[in-house]
């Protein structure tokens, strides 16, 4: 299959896309170059039916950009192969946090470029992902409100978003700090509310669970701000909830997309493998960082 047999047939939003007629794992240049390009336009690609193995998931992450990490398990499986269900469990705290619309990687120095995320073992009801567009959300806001929000500048913290969701771990390691991916201990990373594209040069809102403290506001006014822009930004045609079919590969562009995982019943099984790709330092790089 050649670049001649992709199919891209846009959702139902004002983003994302399904792709038909490639196989991700063995990509010619040309193919490629459509995937890239689809991929800055639409933000979401779906491409159903690719089965990848962990080495051809990160193989085609890396056409994207550097890794943040190869594929880690996105699962209530524990190694043993019981199932975590128990709402104090810390897997299931992290699980659950993530039902929260955010960007990956904002609590974190450099914020990810995107990810690729694949499906092995699907819940009965799907377990949907939802995507919501920030571009789009941007550009519907009036000219006034637009100007006001490309002044200020918010920090984001994992510490932040899951002891307000109460969903911080149990367990802590023999310094006091946490293990799991994203606790960042030093100082919290501050990003502007709108975000320039690097590679569009369209801007968007930079916004969700991670952020608080916008500079210069009261703590309370914004959180108030921050929730209201997200209630209004994560709105139809501004979202789209992918349900998982096994074999499902995306790749999702986190510097314009929120997400938020769904609920599913938490004693059946589900695998999910996520690759995060690594942003550029030029323009993913936290304020107060570069
Ligand atoms: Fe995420």
């Amino acid at each position: 299959m050649g670049h001649n047999s992709v199919q891209i047939d846009p959702v139902d939003a004002s983003f994302g896309a399904t792709v038909s007629g490639v196989q991700v794992r063995s990509l010619d240049e040309p193919t490629w170059q459509v995937l890239h390009r689809a991929w800055l336009e639409y933000g979401l690609l779906i491409f159903p039916g690719q089965y990848l193995s962990r080495d051809e998931q990160n193989d085609f992450a890396r056409r994207f950009g550097e890794l943040e990490f190869a594929a880690a398990p996105i699962s209530n499986i524990g190694r043993s192969g019981t199932i975590h269900s128990d709402p104090a469990d810390d897997v299931v705290k992290a699980i659950r946090g993530n039902e929260g619309w955010h960007h990956d990687s904002t609590y974190m120095p450099l914020q990810a470029k995107g990810a690729v995320f694949t499906a092995e073992t699907v819940p009965s009801n799907g377990a949907p992902t939802g995507f919501a567009d920030m571009r789009a959300a941007y550009e519907a806001l009036d000219p006034a409100t637009q100007h006001h929000l490309g002044h200020l500048l918010a920090y984001h913290s994992l510490f932040y978003s899951q002891a307000r969701a109460g969903y911080m771990p149990s367990k802590t390691n023999d310094r006091g700090g946490y293990d799991a991916y994203g606790y960042h201990d030093g100082e919290p990373s501050l990003r502007p509310l709108v975000k320039i594209h690097p590679e569009t040069g369209r801007p968007n809102l930079c916004i969700g669970r991670h952020a608080y403290g916008i500079i210069g506001m009261d703590p309370i006014e914004s959180e108030a701000l921050l929730d209201r822009l997200v209630q209004q930004a994560c709105q139809a045609p501004r979202i789209h909830y992918h349900r998982w079919t096994e074999g499902d590969a995306i790749v999702w562009d986190n510097r314009r997309l929120l997400h938020c995982a769904t609920e599913f019943d938490l004693t059946e099984p589900r695998r999910m493998w996520h690759t995060r790709i690594a942003g550029e330092r030029a323009s993913e790089l936290a304020v107060n960082y570069a």
